[in-house]
């Protein structure tokens, strides 16, 4: 990299150095968007090994404010556990740093809300990581989807033997909260008729090694009326699937089949499949939050538009937990306002959510990207 090309790098703290941790660190290491100059962990141990490990120069310790302070960091990204996100995106925030977080951005939509009256009352920009909208041959899928006319019915199935020791093996849910987040997601993404309501039912297979309910099948109805049809497991020792899942689409004008990966088709005449090249996974995220920050342009996963992506989860655990009731969307990120309100332990924040009419009223609040650019280059603010 060039001395300029180096200087243009937003200069970042990275928080969490466990496994995924590691991987942003690598990413970061060779990215021209951004670089790591801090990192921080609870276990700072951890922390100085996988910088040693990375060969980086970072400054390392427990405090993220310490950390931010001494390494001149100008926005954080964040790798916790999905526990500590919305504490750590606090920090950040009311620091005066923006702040890009790992999925899930929170288990419940009424700490989701909480974090988009934090994002309104410090004026920071909080973007979602949901790193799987960023795969050339998912943006090849889309345009074959939105080709095809009025869609009918979308299916994904996604079956996987994982083996990850630490939290997601001890989660309630480790498939719809740490995966599935992923794959529900993506259906937005692909189509912009929203999911409105579920039914779900989720259980554990008897050979299972995750303590929580590993499989689970669930149907949204969308507005148009089509539906999303999703099965899953992650205890599935066989006939893997892609991570991204295996996806078809039925509308009115043909079907297409996605399996994950590189395979794109489509039997309709006329309709052709185009790859074209950009950032994947992580390092897409990183370069369009970046941009985001450079040109003051909201970016698509803004925390106003994960809500919806968390009150698919949230609702498709409400419907299995209820025999597979039907769970309206809607009336669930309502009444996670009363929730967010009587945990919320700030009082401007919590003024703040108690100002919305409703919480459909708070998360169509501008987002952040109305205002002219934040960050004119380099990330200086
Ligand atoms: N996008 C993807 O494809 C993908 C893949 C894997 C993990 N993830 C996400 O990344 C996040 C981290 O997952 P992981 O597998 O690295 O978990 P991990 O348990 O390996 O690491 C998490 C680290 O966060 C640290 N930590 C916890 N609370 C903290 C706090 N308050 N302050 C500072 N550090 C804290 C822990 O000490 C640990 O080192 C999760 O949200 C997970 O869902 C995303």
């Amino acid at each position: 990299m060039t001395e300029m090309s180096e200087s243009m790098r937003l200069p970042v703290v990275v928080v969490g150095a466990g496994a995924m941790g590691g991987e942003w660190l690598r990413m970061l290491s060779r990215s021209p968007h951004a670089r790591a100059v801090g990192v921080v962990d609870l276990d700072v141990d951890l922390a100085r090994e996988t910088v040693a490990g990375i060969g980086l120069d970072a400054v390392v310790g427990a405090s993220l404010v310490d950390v931010v302070e001494r390494s001149g960091a100008r926005a954080v990204v964040n790798v916790t556990v999905p526990q500590a996100h919305r504490v750590v995106n606090e920090q950040a925030m009311r620091a005066g740093l923006p702040v890009l977080c790992e999925k899930p951005l929170a288990p419940t939509v009424a700490e989701a809300l909480r974090q988009v009256a934090l994002a309104d009352a410090t004026g920071q920009l909080l973007m979602v990581s949901q790193s799987r909208r960023y795969f050339d041959h998912l943006a090849a899928f889309r345009d074959v989807v939105g080709a095809l006319g009025p869609i009918g019915a979308v299916h994904a199935q996604f079956f996987h033997e994982d083996h990850e020791p630490g939290f997601r093996e001890q989660m309630a849910h480790p498939l719809l909260v740490d995966m599935s987040v992923h794959h529900f997601d993506m259906l937005r993404y692909l189509s912009a008729d929203e999911p409105v309501s579920v039914r779900c039912d989720s259980w554990n297979p008897s050979w299972s090694w995750f303590a929580g309910d590993a499989a689970a099948t669930a149907t949204f109805e969308l507005a148009s009326g089509a539906r999303f049809v999703y099965s899953g497991s992650r205890a599935t020792p066989g006939l893997q699937t892609s991570w991204n899942a295996d996806w078809r689409v039925y509308a009115e004008h043909g079907a297409t089949h996605w399996d994950g990966d590189a395979l794109v088709e489509t039997d309709t005449v006329g309709v052709e499949v185009e790859v074209r090249s950009d950032s994947e996974g992580i390092e897409g995220s990183l370069k369009e939050f970046v941009a985001s920050l450079r040109s003051g342009r909201t970016p698509q996963n803004e925390v106003r538009a994960n809500v919806r992506t968390l009150a698919m989860v949230e609702g498709a655990i409400r419907s299995s937990d209820r025999g597979g009731e039907k769970v309206v969307l809607d009336d669930l990120i309502e009444e996670s306002l009363a929730l967010a309100i009587a945990a919320e332990e700030h009082d401007d924040i919590r003024d703040l959510l108690r100002s919305w009419t409703s919480a459909a009223d708070g998360i169509t609040t501008p987002a952040w990207g109305s205002a002219p650019a934040m960050i004119a280059s380099g990330g200086a603010r």
